[in-house]
């Protein structure tokens, strides 16, 4: 079939296979072009398809020879419809990690789960013995409570007070002001039981009780801080609760692996286009202009370019570089004075009129397009394609 994206909001509802894969071996070819890291050799990554979690797979197995196990949410196509982007990528990771000799195999359904938990402890007994490293990479609007069935919805608001803020539609280039309710009733806590550090944690738990941690295993979880802009509706909003809870967490798994001589760490990644990010509102026009300085400077990254360099300099490059909180800052250059002093007053300046020079509102798009395959390039998108693609570990 021949496939055009067909967006509704700031999702896509197709995607294309071709692209999709053609992303996967440009991230892959990015990889070997840095050289080798002497990093994990067996590693799990939870949230493995897209975004971090799909950069952290492919340098695992690309940067370090690594086997690896990666758990996901994401559809198959049936006859004339897609599958979701992140069962697109993973077909073609495995592919080409098969072609390359590395082990993956991977594992479709609700990570929040006790099933999926235990469908990875088993995998992981009969395949890899152990695992050296595992990344939660997990990012998702709702979560099934395991022990009560319960399912809790996260939201994007801000705490206390409104938050009236400057945001853009970035498929028109509209500027507009928002204004965003704060959180009431439970949305505080819900946020937090979906996108806070209990899950990270039980899936740390299962793992140590089957003995399937090796000796010094490290597990790494992603956060965010950013600007001061977008404050209000991030690091001190509901999300920035869950984020704070994820990051407490490190040190209650840090704890638990004292015997093993184990590490958890938070990562503080850059800002970027992914699925997740383009849902909350502000954030996209923050990061077209934060795209526009970046590349002014040329300190722009990608998912790819942060997590092989969180790799290569951070973990297994000797130097943490932990910020007062213990963290890991991979968001150092988009944190960099310079780059938010300039962000700052291109913010106060930025109108639909000016946008498209003051921000890199055609970055942002394309790379909004990228997620799904689409405008990728040296794809050919009049091309017969077959959208019925599956997941060589899952036939
Ligand atoms: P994403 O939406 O690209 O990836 C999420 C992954 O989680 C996908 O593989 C998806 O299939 C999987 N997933 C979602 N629900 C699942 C479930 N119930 N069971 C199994 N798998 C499930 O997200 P992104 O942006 O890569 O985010 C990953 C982490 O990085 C999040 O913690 C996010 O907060 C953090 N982060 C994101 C930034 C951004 O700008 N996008 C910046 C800094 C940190
Ligand atoms: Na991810």
């Amino acid at each position: 079939m021949i496939i055009e994206p067909r967006t509704r909001g700031f999702i896509c509802l197709t995607s294309h296979p071709t692209g999709c894969e053609q992303n996967v071996i440009n991230q892959i070819e990015y990889v070997k072009s840095k050289g080798k890291i002497e990093g994990a050799k067996k590693v799990l990554v939870l949230g493995a398809s897209t975004g971090f979690g799909l950069a952290s797979r492919i340098t695992s197995a690309f940067g370090s020879d690594a086997a690896t196990i990666g758990v996901f949410f994401d559809k198959p196509a049936t006859e004339g419809r897609p599958g979701s982007p992140g069962y697109y990528n993973t077909a073609a990771f495995e592919k080409h990690a098969h072609k390359a000799g590395l082990y993956a195999k991977s594992i479709n359904g609700d990570a929040f789960s006790n099933e999926i938990k235990e469908q990875v402890v088993n995998l992981i007994k009969e395949d890899l013995g152990q695992v050296d490293l595992v990344i939660y990479s997990l990012a998702s609007p709702v979560r099934k409570h395991p022990n009560t069935g319960k399912r809790f919805k996260s939201v994007l608001k801000p705490i206390g007070e409104v938050f009236t803020n400057k945001t853009v539609d970035f498929h028109t280039g509209n500027v507009s002001e928002i204004s965003i309710n704060p959180a009431e009733g439970d949305d505080i806590a819900n946020t937090v039981t979906v996108m806070g550090g209990e899950d990270w944690k039980m899936w740390m738990d299962a793992l140590q009780a089957e003995n399937l941690l090796s000796e010094g295993a490290t597990t790494v979880a992603y956060s965010y801080i950013g600007p001061e802009v977008t404050k209000p509706v991030y690091r001190n909003g509901t999300i920035g609760a869950a984020k704070d809870d994820l990051e407490k967490t490190a040190f209650e798994i840090t704890d638990d692996l004292k015997s093993i001589n184990g590490n958890a760490y938070v990562s503080v990644n850059k800002a970027l286009v992914t699925q997740a990010s383009s849902a909350i509102p502000v954030i996209p026009l923050y990061i077209s202009l934060l795209f526009k300085v970046m590349k002014e400077k040329g300190i722009h990254e990608g998912c790819i370019e942060q997590i092989e360099r969180l790799y290569s300099e951070r973990l297994f490059g000797g130097d943490l570089a932990l910020d007062d909180k213990g963290r890991i800052r991979i968001d150092d250059w988009e944190m960099r004075e310079d780059v938010q002093a300039e962000i700052a007053e291109l913010w106060k300046k930025a109108t639909t009129e000016n946008l498209s020079e003051l921000g890199d509102l055609e970055g942002y798009s394309n790379e909004f397009f990228n997620l799904f395959g689409f405008k990728v390039a040296g794809v050919d998108y009049d091309a017969d394609v077959n959208e019925m693609v599956s997941i060589p570990s899952e036939q």
